[in-house]
């Protein structure tokens, strides 16, 4: 039996240029991994099937277009295995939030499978791979901080960051990646690139996400969750991640992390707040 986290995924930057001829939009994002996710099982069998449980078991799609079956599909043809494994999925990150779960569990079970067929691929070649069928799982595979460029498949690492304690929030909806795009699209706007310097929460206040505008206009409940985590104690950055509609805000440390928790709940009972930690080195690799 082998375990695989498969943390959420959040980008505290995201900028966005305009539509290429591939269909997709050129990136720049700097992303994290929360110390909180989803947790994917493997055992051997006969047959490939696919079990998931958890609190947000309801909103995943089954059947064929599973990422997860279908990473597993790819895996296999590219390394001439039969695909064959019972996967059992615990999930915890919403889907449609903005949170890479779908992503985040395909590349888990990139990384499961390689261990079960004992294909010792290294994590850029599973990456590589993932990213043929979701931009996101190339980033998922190494789930440490990097810099994401091109349209999800140029992975940059980033070592020696801190540890970031963080709330995720979200209101409940579920928003679809490729329409904010397209609202993107209506009026393309481009902000800031990211640029390393000392102050590193500076650095992440000059860089925004150009999606955000566009999945207000889909979803505007996502600017009432912006407010709400701007009017707690002491955030230190605060922003939406990916295209909506979960956003977070980073606190100096846990006590204002929870405390700020505490106070949204009580707001919004309504909604899932989640108190977790952006980790500043392998979210994957245990302590
Ligand atoms: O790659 P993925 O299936 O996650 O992307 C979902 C949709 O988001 C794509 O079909 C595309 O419309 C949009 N997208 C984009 N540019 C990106 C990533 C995704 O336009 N870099």
């Amino acid at each position: 039996m082998i375990t695989e986290f498969a943390p959420a995924k959040v980008n505290l930057s995201l900028r966005v240029g305009a539509l290429g001829e591939d269909g997709y939009h050129p990136v720049d994002s700097i992303v994290v991994f929360a110390d909180w996710g989803d947790a994917l099982t493997v055992t051997p069998s006969d047959a490939l099937s696919l079990e998931v449980s958890g609190p947000m078991s309801q909103a995943i799609p089954g059947g064929e277009d599973n990422l997860v079956l279908r990473a597993v599909r790819l895996l296999a043809q590219a390394s001439g295995q039969d695909a064959k494994g019972n996967i059992s999925l615990v999930k915890e990150i919403p889907a449609g939030a903005g949170l890479g779960g779908g992503s985040a569990d395909a590349a888990a079970a990139l990384r499961a499978f390689n261990r079960l067929w004992e294909l010792d691929w290294p994590l850029d070649m599973l990456a590589g791979l993932g990213s043929q069928i979701g931009s996101d799982i190339a980033a998922c595979v190494w789930s440490q901080p990097l810099r994401m460029t091109g349209r999800g498949e140029r992975i940059r690492l980033i070592d020696d960051w801190p540890d970031f304690p963080a709330l995720l929030v979200n209101p409940g909806v579920s928003v679809a990646t490729g329409p904010v795009f397209a609202k993107f699209d209506e009026a393309p706007q481009t902000g800031a690139a990211f640029r390393p310097q000392g102050d590193l929460i500076g650095a992440l206040q000059v860089a925004t996400n150009d999606l955000t505008a566009p999945a207000c206009a889909i979803a505007p409940v996502i600017d009432d969750v912006l407010a709400a985590l701007a009017a707690t104690k002491d955030p230190q950055l605060v922003r939406m991640s990916g295209s909506g509609a979960t956003c977070f805000a980073i606190y100096p440390d846990e006590a204002a992390r929870d405390a700020a928790a505490g106070a949204i709940r009580q707001v919004q009972p309504g909604w899932h707040v989640f108190p977790i930690v952006f980790r500043g080195v392998s979210a994957i690799t245990p302590t």
